[in-house]
């Protein structure tokens, strides 16, 4: 188990539906990654909100280093 608050480090593929408004954990400390659950209260950030264009399955970032949030951009594979 996992219990620290540390990103995981690989995307996570999710289903979105058109429309839908999500929020992506900005924080890393989301027990329900990649969504926010909340846990980032008390911290500086706050979660991004998406709309999603049309249903479909999209690689969510986890390491929070994407310059392509909440999209996967491949930055997890810079870091050791
Ligand atoms: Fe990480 Fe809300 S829990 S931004």
């Amino acid at each position: 188990m996992n219990n620290s608050s540390d990103p995981q480090t690989g995307p996570i593929e999710v289903s979105v539906a058109a429309d839908e408004t999500y929020y992506w954990c900005r924080c890393g400390r989301s027990k329900n990654q990649p969504f926010c659950d909340g846990s980032h209260q008390g911290s500086e950030f706050e979660p991004l909100a998406f709309t999603a264009e049309k249903t479909d399955k999209v690689w969510l970032c986890t390491c929070k280093n994407t310059a392509n949030a909440p999209f996967c951009d491949g930055s997890h594979e810079k870091h050791d």
